[in-house]
């Protein structure tokens, strides 16, 4: 069901003392302003993390973060999150590469797909942030959803079917994908594809693959707000249902969370950091830059049990 915009939006910004917000669309994200992230003022963390939790997504431009500064602002947040893909970079384990040469013509990219991040895991991460380094002059965007607003906009029948369910979060299609369209190589899915076979998976793939089971329903530990927690790339399967029941339900949920009205599009630059709750919605980046190169450094930050 596509359902147009209704009274039900408010992605205002709220008057803050210590920085400056501006929506990015009605759905949800907004840019914050008047902040240098390297040297933050707890009053100005404070009114950060209230318009992250507002706002889904929020972006800061023009931000010169070393590696350091970046893993500083993140722990602000809380601990790291244990990191399901990479190893991070040189004296930076917690520094995730996201980086795709020129010529890295791949057929898939590294967040392909609607997602939220590793929730495979039993703790998957609660917020995750992504430093903007070399951008393609066009392409190379990252979309999310407002899975809070999504599952506000479901009938009361339909929230009182999923609320008792636990959905099943695996990374197998991940894996299948890799090892079918993927050659071996050194980038990150491209190690995935490496291990060719599903039934002799090193131990720590084969443990994502496996997963985990987690509210569908879940609520904001900071909030007490309520998001339908479903995604297309690692939702497999509904507790107690059979694949035939479970798939039809989360693929209603999934073309209901993404409908155009509830997202937003981010265009980067370099020099741009976004920061997104996992919990309140979902993501993806494009596959459509071919030939340019996209330089990003992810951190994440570790969070509950989904409840
Ligand atoms: C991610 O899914 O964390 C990466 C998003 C992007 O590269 O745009």
């Amino acid at each position: 069901m596509i359902t147009h915009p209704t009274g039900i939006f408010d992605n205002s910004a709220k008057a803050y003392k210590h920085i400056s917000v501006t929506p990015l669309s009605a759905a949800m994200g907004a840019k914050v302003s008047g902040v240098d992230l390297s040297c933050l003022t707890a009053h100005q963390f404070r009114e950060i993390e209230h318009a992250l939790f507002r706002h889904k997504m929020i972006y800061f431009r023009d931000q010169h973060l070393t590696h350091g500064d970046q893993e500083a602002f993140s722990l602000r947040f809380g601990p790291f999150a244990e990191d399901a893909y990479t190893k991070g970079v040189n004296g930076h384990v917690n520094v995730q590469p996201i980086i795709r040469e020129a010529d890295g013509f791949e057929p898939l990219v590294f967040g392909f797909g609607w997602h939220t991040d590793s929730p495979f895991l039993l703790r998957p991460p609660a917020i995750s942030m992504l430093y903007a380094v070399d951008v393609p002059p066009f392409g190379g965007d990252t979309i999310w959803a407002n899975s809070a607003l999504a599952y506000h906009a479901l009938s009361e029948t339909m929230r009182s079917i999923i609320k008792p369910l636990s959905v099943h979060m695996s990374m197998e299609k991940v894996v299948t994908l890799a090892q079918t369209e993927m050659s071996p190589s050194n980038s990150l899915l491209g190690r995935i594809a490496a291990t060719r076979d599903m039934d002799n998976l090193p131990e720590a793939i084969a443990h994502k693959v496996a997963g985990a089971f987690h509210p569908l329903v879940r609520t904001h530990p900071g909030t007490g707000e309520k998001s339908i927690y479903c995604d297309q790339t690692y939702s497999s399967g509904i507790k107690g249902l059979s694949q035939d029941e479970a798939l039809p339900i989360i693929d209603f949920l999934i073309k209901h969370i993404t409908q155009p009205a509830f997202t937003c599009r981010l265009r980067w630059k370099g020099n741009t950091l976004a920061v997104w709750d996992n919990r309140l919605g979902i993501h993806q980046a494009f596959n459509d830059y071919n030939g340019f190169r996209r330089e990003m450094y992810r951190t994440t930050v570790a969070g509950e049990v989904p409840a």
